[in-house]
């Protein structure tokens, strides 16, 4: 999409500086600035003054987001292309939809897991008579990359309990690693898969019963498996047992569902109460994004923002640095998340763009980052906003190392807007090769902490505010038709069957040795 009005405001400030445009007062700060459970977002350091802000929220207006924010919320069918609603709210107890099916159906479930997982962590469910001390969990995509970014995040808030390991690979090292060094009698696999015919999870699985096989018998092997499926019929002819099967509906989008039955390795291993703190803090951030106005809406604000950064500055991409240890795979998960919904360039209504989709998301982990590829983002030919994602505790921390933390990430954000330039009377030689441009924008993001309730809210923020973009660029976040092509691919190759595939594949197919000239 374009926004005439967006890009005009978007060429006035082209040539602004980010330090004149941070210094322009309270009014400004006080609109780019806002908390909400727990967290803080901090949108000053963005090419934006208040009249393009107001511009954005008429663009928000005029595309009726309040009323498809509501339509979200209350179960309309937001996933017109697989003709469902969106609501994983629903296992974060979302007050919308109190007395609904959803909250019925959620309610079922996840007193199933609950019961499970306190059987699993006290010993109760011992399939091998001995207490299972390691989970592996076995998904991709989303059936992998929440449970593993919460698992790693939340390890400091863990109740005892078993280990956490994950297989998505189908390179067999990944599976020989998460087994390594443990007991296989005390080893619970958990099968997760929305529709239980992905592949790689599939393949994995049967690798995982036929090793386990090998160490407690094939008899015994399929009573330490589970699932989380919303195909629970394809989990059990999979040979799992029924009673092991936990279910999901279809309304819940594989990037959506760490909240649901997928969560199952994080409500054994973190424990079933830091699982519900994190549905806690998810909530907390619903009930803010269902009725705060949108001016101080903060997945709203920073949706548009984002959408300010695509459509009217036309940056390409977005950089999230995530300042804390424990956050690793905050930007894996933010791309999945982002990419896989906003990555489309065809309207709801089917029409081809003009929409260019959500930005290309990367990332990693501060301070480790400003070693790696900060020097691109300070000197390279493109312009990134980043996200300082960073834990507010720290800046105040009686630990220097914490305190030291928080001062890098306040740093780079400074250094981003302001860069640098170095006099040449007194560096003739370096000066150009020393100065930095300046003008790249940042938002910070800062949690109270890093908790489950922190956490769950800053997913849920990145849920919503993925919704608000794609209702500016009118296509639906909710489905993914771009990455079936390739699953169809495949299984022609592994069938043998490529008469219709490019020369260049045909010959790499017959040099490699996979299929015969
Ligand atoms: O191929 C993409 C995708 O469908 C993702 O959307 C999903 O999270 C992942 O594969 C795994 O799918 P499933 O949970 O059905 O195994």
């Amino acid at each position: 999409m374009s926004d005439t009005a967006l890009n005009a405001h978007a060429d006035r400030l082209a040539g602004s500086s980010l330090r004149d445009l941070a210094e322009a007062g309270e009014i400004r700060s006080q609109a780019l600035t806002l908390s909400a459970a727990g967290l803080e977002f901090d949108a000053t350091k963005q090419r934006l003054d208040p009249d393009a802000l107001a511009a954005l929220f008429e663009c928000a207006r005029a595309r009726g987001l309040e009323g498809k924010r509501d339509m979200l919320l209350s179960g309309g069918i937001v996933n017109a292309t697989e003709g469902r609603p969106a609501l994983h709210m629903a296992y974060r107890q979302c007050g919308h939809l109190e007395g609904s099916d959803a909250a019925a159906l959620v309610t079922r479930t996840q007193a199933e897991t609950r019961a499970f997982a306190e059987r699993v962590r006290s010993g109760d469910f011992a399939p091998s008579g001995v207490t299972i001390e390691r989970v592996v969990n076995i998904g991709i995509g989303g059936s992998d990359l929440g449970p593993r970014l919460v698992a790693d995040a939340l390890s400091d808030h863990a109740e005892d309990g078993p280990e956490l390991r994950f297989v998505a690979s189908l390179d067999p090292s990944d599976l020989k690693h998460a087994v390594a060094g443990a007991n296989p009698a005390a080893i619970l696999f958990i099968v997760a898969s929305k529709s239980f015919s992905t592949q790689e999870t599939l393949m994995s699985g049967e690798a995982a019963r036929d090793w386990l096989a090998g160490h407690v018998g094939p008899d015994r092997a399929g009573a330490h498996f589970a699932a989380a499926s919303a195909a629970p019929d394809k989990a059990k002819a999979f040979g799992i047992d029924p009673a092991l099967v936990f279910d999901f509906p279809d309304w819940v989008g594989g990037r959506y569902s760490v909240w649901s039955a997928v969560g199952l390795a994080l409500e054994i291993g973190l424990g079933p109460d830091v699982f519900e703190a994190f549905r806690d803090g998810a909530r907390a951030m619903d009930e803010h994004f269902a009725t705060a106005p949108l001016e101080r809406n903060m997945p709203m604000l920073k949706g548009l923002v984002d959408v300010w950064n695509r459509i009217g500055l036309e940056y390409p991409a977005r950089c999230v640095a995530a300042y804390s240890a424990r956050l690793g795979k905050l930007a894996d998960y933010f791309q999945q998340l982002e990419m896989e919904s906003l990555g489309k360039s065809v309207t709801v209504d089917g029409k081809p763009g003009p929409t260019p989709g959500g930005a290309l998301v990367w990332g990693g982990n501060g301070t480790e980052i400003q070693h790696s590829f900060f020097q691109w983002l300070h000197q390279g030919g493109d312009i990134v906003p980043v996200d300082f994602i960073g834990i507010r505790r720290h800046f105040a921390s009686t630990d220097a190392r914490e305190r030291a933390l928080a001062a890098n990430m306040a740093a780079q954000g400074a250094a981003l807007l302001d860069g640098r330039k170095v006099d040449r009377a007194l560096e003739p030689e370096l000066a150009a090769h020393k100065s930095m441009p300046g003008g790249r924008p940042s938002s910070t993001l800062l949690l109270d902490d890093l908790t489950p309730k922190t956490l769950g809210a800053l997913i849920a923020l990145h849920e919503h505010k993925v919704f608000v973009e794609s209702v500016i660029y009118d296509i639906n976040p909710f489905d993914q038709w771009g990455v079936e092509l390739g699953k169809v691919l495949t299984k022609g190759i592994l069938d043998g069957d490529i008469s219709s595939y490019d020369a260049s594949t045909k010959a790499l197919l017959a040099r490699t040795g996979l299929i015969a000239d």
